[in-house]
Formats: C-alpha cells, structure tokens, sequence
C-alpha cells in the first residue's frame, strides 16, 4: 500500500492561495519553478515500494491509463489559471520531471503531449531540464526518439542492482541486459542518463554492491542515484521483515556500502553534489532535485503530488479516481495544505542545504527570519570531528562564517549534524 498522507489544513475549492503567500509571489519571480509529473502506474508492484502507484488490477473504475493523460492536463490548466487569478508573475518552468510510477508505461507521445501542453500553459524556459524516470524494460530506441523530439532531456532508469538475487528480494522483473540496452536507446537519441540504484538489500554482500556499481560504472551514465534501502512501513518487505523472513537493514552495512560508493564512484569522475546523488560534472547535475534541496518553488501534479509555493505546501488527494473526479468538477485535486512558519522554514532551509555539496551558507542561513545564529562552538566541534568542513567561498561571498559543507563521514550522519546545528 502507498504511504498515507500528512493530515493537514483543507485547500479551498478554488485552490486560492493565502494571503501570505500572494504577497511574496512578487518578489520570487526571477526564482526557479518547477514542474513535477506523478504518473501512477506500474506493471507490478515493487515489494520494497511506497511510492503512490497502482497496478492495472489496483486502480479499479474511475480512472484509467487512457484517460489518465487528459485528467493531468486538467490539472494544469487549473494550475495555469490559479496562477493567472493570483497575480503571479510569469516564471516560464526551468525544470520538468516525470515520475511515478512508471512514466513509460505510457505511451511516449502521450508524454510528448503533456509536456506540449506545459509548455503552452506554463510556458517553458529555453534551455530546461525535462527528465523522465523510467523502467528499463519500458524504453527502446523508439520511445527515446519521440522523448528527445518532444523536448525531454533526460532519462532516469531505474536499475537498482546488476545481481539477480538481489533484484529477486527486490520483487524487480525487469531483465539486468535490458538496462544496457535502455541507456544504449536514450544515449543514442542524444539524452542524458541517469541510473538508480538500491543498496542494503537483505542478502546483498559488499561484493555484490560492488558489483553493482561497476556495472553501472561500466555504462558511463551522466548521473548516478544511490539510495539506501528504506524497508517502509506497510509494504511487503516489511511485512517479511516483521514475520523474520528478511533480515532487517542494517546501518554498518549501509555506512560500508555508501563508503564505497563514494571510492568507485569518485574514481569514476562523478562527484557527489548531494548525499545519494552524483554527477560527471556541474552541467549534469539534477537541476530539478537541487531545486527542491534549494527549497524553490514547484508544482506537482497528480495523484498525491506534492506541490510548494513561497512556503505553503500542499498535496493532492491520493487515488486516481477521486483525483479525476475532482478534476472534472473543477475543483482542486488539493486534499490538504500547510503554510510553514518562519522557525519551520529555518529548519528546513538548515537540513536541505547540508544535504548538498555547496553547503549552507551560514550568513544566508542567520538571515532568515525563523534562524538563531549557529552556535559556533558546535561549528568548531563539528570541523574537529572530521563530519564538516569550511567550504569555498566566492570571492564576491562576505559571510565571515563561510559555508558548512559535510566531509564524507559527515555524509554519513547528515541527519545527526543537521540536530547538533539546530539544537
Ligand atoms: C519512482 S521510482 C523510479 C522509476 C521506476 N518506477 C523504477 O522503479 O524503475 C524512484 C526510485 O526510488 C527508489 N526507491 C523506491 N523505493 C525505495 C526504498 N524503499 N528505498 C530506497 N529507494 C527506493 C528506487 O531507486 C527507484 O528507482
Ligand atoms: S516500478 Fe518503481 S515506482 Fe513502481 S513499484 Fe517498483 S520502484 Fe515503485
């Protein structure tokens, strides 16, 4: 089952935005937004998965693949229209990102004419990233011509592992020859690709994440995503956790495979430039995911997508079905929202920045109005410690702190550094 919802207040019908927020939109207009695509589909389901997908079976009357395209359009022209209604500035879309689910298990010009229709209802920023996830088996050389043609510069193929075994206790059924084939398909229609991978599968050895991580080396992908397995409440996977059918994660083991993550792919010429994140080099960086970690602004549209404007969050009712049928009352597909406060922003603004490798900049950071100045005795205990170390400045940056960026231990225990700052 997909995770539940945060509880939250309720959006009014019309999506009207608080007057707080309206009041800044203003002053964001030069500040990136986004566009995030939910499309909740899959052939099966994934055992270790709580992303808000359905299979054919699951989805039940109300909603289909078929009408699914039209559905999500809906939802654009309201989100062109609540825009226009609140005085917003123009702010063409500079990042775009099809995930699900499995966006491919769309036909590729049914993809096409989403994004057409993002483009000539939101508009589109010359030069913008446009990123689809995808499942190995799902894309051929055909699908990635009509992608590139339509404007998309990016795949992200969900490999997680090279090993079979591991890929059996992850319930995947994609076939390990077909992610060569895949990124040889996206390479050649002159795409950029991006690999994910999963580590800390019960039963897989560091050999086999070493395995793992030369096969993916071996393709020479632009973009690397390694995340740690998270066994989430609810699934299958925990179920044969909780039963002792699985050993559960184990945390040494996931510090010893991120560690040699970092070693292959560091030899490899990524770099990391966020905790699971890696990259060739700047221009292949995610602009769309560091832009969540920037605390930018985004719309999501789909079922259970969440969206972020000026420090209101909301979310979208979760099933295909009452998604669909709000639409086409034309109501708002939001089911609940939150305006956070300025301590909760400081906090989030302090965790999201030490999650990326050019650091939180700690004048910024002291600026804001929610932040306490950072108690300098835990900054030099956290440089002694070996977990943070100054940054590079730019020349024309004053802060006399300078920036915290983690070391790779600090890496490791980002979530620990992140409550020693802000405790
Ligand atoms: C929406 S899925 C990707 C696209 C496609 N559905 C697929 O799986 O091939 C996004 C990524 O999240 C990661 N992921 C999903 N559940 C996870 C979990 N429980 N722990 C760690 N990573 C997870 C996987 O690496 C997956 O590729
Ligand atoms: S294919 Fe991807 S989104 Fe679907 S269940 Fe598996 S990991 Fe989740």
């Amino acid at each position: 089952m997909p995770a539940t919802l945060p509880v939250g207040d309720p959006v009014p019908a019309d999506g009207a935005l608080p007057a707080r927020v309206l009041a800044g939109l203003g002053g964001r207009a030069s500040a990136p937004l986004g566009l995030y695509v939910h499309i909740p589909f899959c052939s099966v389901r994934c055992g270790y998965c709580d992303f808000n997908t359905y299979t054919a079976e699951d989805l039940g009357p109300g909603a289909s693949r078929e009408s699914y395209p039209e559905t999500l359009i809906r939802e654009l022209e309201f989100a062109a229209d609540l825009l226009a209604r609140s005085g917003a500035p123009e702010r063409p879309l500079r990042t775009i990102f099809f995930g699900g689910g499995t966006p491919t298990l769309l036909p590729a010009e049914s993809l096409a004419r989403i994004l057409e229709r993002a483009r000539s209802l939101l508009g589109v920023a010359p030069g913008a990233e446009v990123t689809t996830e995808a499942n190995p088996d799902t894309v051929d050389e055909a699908t990635a011509a009509t992608l590139a043609e339509a404007g998309f510069t990016r795949v992200s193929l969900g490999m997680q592992s090279a090993v079979p075994k591991v890929l059996r206790t992850l319930d995947r059924t994609h076939d390990p020859a077909n992610v060569t084939r895949a990124v040889d398909a996206v390479r050649s229609q002159g795409l950029q690709v991006s690999l994910d991978l999963i580590y800390g599968t019960p039963g897989e050895t560091l050999e086999d994440w070493r395995t793992s991580l030369e096969t993916a080396v071996a393709m020479d992908p632009d973009h690397v995503s390694a995340y740690s397995l998270i066994v989430e409440e609810g699934t299958a996977m925990a179920a044969k956790v909780r039963r002792g059918e699985l050993p559960d994660v184990d945390p040494d083991d996931h510090a010893d495979k991120y560690l040699l993550t970092d070693e292959l792919l560091s030899a490899a010429g990524h770099q990391w430039y966020e905790v699971s994140n890696f990259s060739r080099d700047e221009s292949t960086r995610s602009q769309h995911n560091l832009n969540y970690w920037r605390d930018s602004d985004w719309w999501g549209a789909g079922p259970g997508a969440h969206s972020h404007l000026g420090g209101l969050r909301w979310w979208n009712v979760k099933h295909p079905a009452a998604y669909a049928q709000r639409l086409h009352q034309g109501i708002t597909p939001g089911h609940g929202r939150e305006l956070l406060d300025d301590d909760a922003q400081a906090l989030e603004h302090l965790m999201l920045r030490l999650r990326i490798a050019e650091g939180l900049d700690v004048a910024e950071h002291e600026a804001l109005p929610g932040a306490r100045r950072l108690d300098d005795g835990v900054l030099r205990a956290l440089v002694h410690e070996g977990l943070a170390q100054e940054g590079p400045l730019n020349p024309d940056e004053r802060s006399p702190r300078g920036r915290v960026v983690l070391t790779l231990q600090g890496r490791l225990l980002a979530d620990a550094v992140t409550r020693r700052l802000s405790g």
